[in-house]
């Protein structure tokens, strides 16, 4: 169902002169696997960590699973012709590894390759790239029960699974990206278990970290193999933007930098300067020797990226915790028996002023910019991505006439002012070359469920019905236009 956006309608955006981006320049929207597809026990596919936590009582809003999601698995055809209206020159989608490796190990699933086989051929002929994750979290259940991303041979069957990919759809795939947020896998499953696989140790956390950082390399250079020096990988990290309470303050200062460094450097570090922050290591030192990080595992984590992607949606605020009282930890990632900050146990969070989004977000576009120029400075000559930036707000439905319409300003205005924020960084010299707005549709949030909706294309979850907001309607325009309205 589609609708004429009215432009008149007001949006939060500063009004400044309409920027016009280059030709080449990537527009895109992105979905995961587990987010949208359902069809969880067809085709062949095997139980993933995402299946046994979301069953799990008390583990997701409302006891929402990924069971049926937005019926992707049988939809896809439709949703490609979505993406094609909307004119998008690229969509990113992952794999759902235990849908083509059932146990995450052994026999292939020829129903499941021949699935995105499908796809990456849908995609093609409607002129869209597509941008393939690889790892958008949900690891098949078999290698979890043998201990996951704490077992270094999760990461080495991860890399014989890439090669497989890489074989199969090397032809036809434009970037791949080895895995989504390994933050959040490794700190959000293992650290607060606030995600599967629900487990709250921080040995495991860190252990998970360089498993997963491990497996990107081993990866990278299995696609290489197969496909050709010439092609091209990235890997997607939610780089958090962390600002010191008072920026004056020594202590503050520092406890920003605890904060970076298990959020942020734990991955940069290694990824891009073969090494692991060395305030991390001595802070965790009575924790962990770090044996898990072998001879020669450095060489192979640092790998050349032809991009990095940046998914961004909003900025933290630090200070050093004096000790008393309760630490407050505003990011909404705590459970009671553990926290993400890994080494940074004396830093508390503190909440940022609004305005927020449904997530309890702060809205913050100049982070995005502030993002991206540190990026480029502290990594000249590596070409950037933003692989997802968006909002979850509370959607209503208005149906005027016996059509069905979204009227979601608020949306229009946060993507208008993060797209903005983005071109201040090219003005800047910043090499970022695409965008990708999440999501392409309404999906399983995760912990929290169908409850909060980022899509700009709505998903009424009774009939499967895909209604265009205002946003995706502004979307298309702008993808057409090259323009973002002043
Ligand atoms: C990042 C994750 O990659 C995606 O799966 C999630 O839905 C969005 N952030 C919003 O939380």
């Amino acid at each position: 169902m589609k609708f004429e956006i009215d432009f008149t309608e007001r949006h939060m955006a500063t009004p400044s002169d309409a920027r016009t981006f280059p030709d080449d320049f990537v527009w895109g929207s992105a979905t995961a696997s587990y987010q949208i597809e359902g069809g969880a026990t067809e085709g062949g596919r095997g139980p993933s960590i995402w299946d046994t936590f979301s069953h799990t009582p008390g583990k997701t809003l409302n006891g929402d699973t990924g069971d049926v999601a937005d019926d992707h698995f049988h939809r896809w055809r439709e949703d490609v012709r979505h993406i094609a209206d909307l004119g998008l020159d690229a969509y990113r989608f992952s794999i759902a590894w235990p849908r083509v490796q059932p146990g995450g190990s052994g026999d292939f699933n020829p129903e499941g390759i021949q699935f995105y086989s499908d796809l990456l051929d849908a995609l093609l002929e409607a002129g869209v790239k597509p941008v393939v994750t690889l790892y958008h979290w949900d690891l098949p259940q078999e290698l979890e029960d043998a201990g996951g991303w704490t077992n270094r041979a999760t990461a080495e069957a991860f890399a014989v699974y890439a090669r497989r990919m890489a074989e199969e759809f090397g032809d036809r795939v434009d970037v791949w990206t080895t895995l989504n947020e390994p933050w959040c896998t490794a700190l959000l499953g293992y650290g607060s278990g606030v995600h599967a696989p629900g487990i709250s140790d921080p040995v495991a956390a860190l252990t998970a970290i360089h498993h997963l950082n491990l497996a990107h390399g081993l990866a990278v250079r299995e696609i290489r193999d197969v496909v050709g020096a010439s092609a091209k990988v990235s890997i997607t990290l939610n780089l958090h933007v962390v600002r010191p309470d008072d920026p004056s303050s020594d202590l503050d200062l520092d406890a920003k930098r605890k904060a970076d460094e298990i959020a942020n450097d734990s991955f940069l570090g290694p990824l891009l300067e073969g090494a692991y922050p060395v305030g991390l290591r001595e802070r965790t030192a009575s924790l962990t020797d770090w044996s898990f990080v072998r001879d020669g595992d450095l060489e192979i984590v640092k790998q050349p990226l032809t991009v990095l992607g940046v998914n961004y949606y909003s900025t933290a605020r630090a200070r050093a915790w004096s000790g008393e009282g309760e630490r407050q930890q505003a990011d909404g990632h705590k459970n009671s028996a553990g926290t993400p900050w890994i080494g940074a146990e004396d830093v508390e969070f503190l909440p940022q002023p609004g305005p927020w989004t449904a997530m309890g977000w702060n809205i913050e576009p100049a982070g995005l910019t502030d993002l991206l120029l540190e990026m480029h400075e502290r990594y000249p000559g590596l070409p950037l991505m933003v692989t997802e930036n968006g909002a979850a707000f509370d959607d209503e439905v208005t149906v005027t006439d016996g059509v069905a319409r979204v009227h979601d300003p608020l949306r229009v205005g946060y993507l208008h002012d993060h797209v903005e924020a983005l071109g201040r960084a090219r003005d800047k010299g910043v090499d970022v070359r695409g965008y990708f707005a999440w999501s392409l549709l309404d999906n399983f949030e995760w912990a929290y469920g169908y409850d909060r909706r980022f899509g700009i294309i709505r998903v009424d979850y009774e009939t499967q019905e895909r209604i265009w907001k205002d946003s995706a309607h502004w979307y298309r325009r702008l993808v057409a236009t090259g323009t973002l309205p002043a």
